[in-house]
């Protein structure tokens, strides 16, 4: 089976990694379903099939279950050709650039982060397992961050409580789908340079940097290589892993 034969659907593309990540599947010969809340995710798809790709945008919020319940029908005669799932969507809410404390979140702010960052990943998942199965083969990659692989001055606590738990359900979901030809694995971004870290309070990128050894923060494309990675068959036996992502940021 080639990649033309395996539709890479990435969440949260319209921008940033999600759509470093697009990029680099498509360019890989994926056709690639890129999703958002954002209108602007059309136009994405439109640049990609501008510079010869095979790319549909369509509007999907992954916290709407009764939305991602619809994903089979909206995307049509391909849910049967998927392939690659990447679960990229993600929130990171600041105030004036800065995190609010514990002591100051309110539950809803709680509620919301947790809802896209993991309930989000889990609808879509659960949805896409049943073409994945059907096929016998099938690539599953949560975008984690390294606010799950040790403290962060930056994001707040839902946010690395979420990006954990994102994590724990990636190894779960890899014990139960490697028996049928589908593996789940993370990635944990460091510093990337897209909208929502140029959120960040001014100074707080610059500090960050001083413990990137590679001495640069990334771009959506360094993400996009290692999703291209995983999603390949050289990445078979790899299953229930995390690769950081962060220049040496951070070294388990
Ligand atoms: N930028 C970084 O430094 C960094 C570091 C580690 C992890 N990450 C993670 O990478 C992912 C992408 O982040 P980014 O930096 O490109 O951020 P971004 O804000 O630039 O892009 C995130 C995209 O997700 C979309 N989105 C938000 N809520 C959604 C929802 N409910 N349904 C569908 N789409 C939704 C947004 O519209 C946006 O297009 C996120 O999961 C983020 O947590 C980013």
């Amino acid at each position: 089976m080639s990649n033309r034969d395996r539709i890479a659907l990435v969440t949260g593309a319209a921008r940033g990694i999600g759509e470093g990540i697009a990029r680099r599947l498509a360019e890989a010969g994926h056709p690639v379903l890129l999703t958002d809340v954002l209108p602007e995710v059309e136009a994405t798809a439109a640049a990609l099939r501008a510079a010869g790709h095979d790319a549909r945008g369509l509007h999907l919020d992954v916290s709407d279950e009764t939305e991602v319940a619809r994903l089979p029908e909206m995307v049509g005669a391909d849910w049967a050709r998927l392939g690659v799932v990447v679960n990229n969507a993600g929130i990171s809410p600041k105030h004036e650039g800065r995190r609010r404390p514990v002591a100051e979140m309110p539950i809803a702010e709680w509620r919301r982060v947790l809802e896209v960052n993991l309930t989000g990943a889990f609808l879509v998942s659960q949805a896409c397992i049943v073409p994945l199965r059907a096929r016998g083969w099938g690539r599953i990659v949560m975008i984690t961050s390294q606010a799950a692989r040790t403290k962060s001055m930056i994001a707040g606590a839902h946010y690395a409580a979420s990006k954990t738990g994102l994590m724990g359900f990636a190894r779960s979901l890899a014990g139960e789908l490697g028996p049928y030809g589908i593996t789940v694995n993370s990635i944990a971004p460091g510093r990337i340079e897209t909208p929502m870290a140029m959120g960040a309070a001014s100074g707080a990128n610059e500090a960050f940097l001083a413990n990137v050894p590679v001495g640069r923060v990334g771009t959506p494309l360094d993400v996009g290589e290692v999703a291209a990675f995983l999603a390949s068959d050289a990445a078979s036996y790899l299953n229930g892993t995390t690769i950081d992502v962060g220049g040496g940021s951070f070294m388990p």
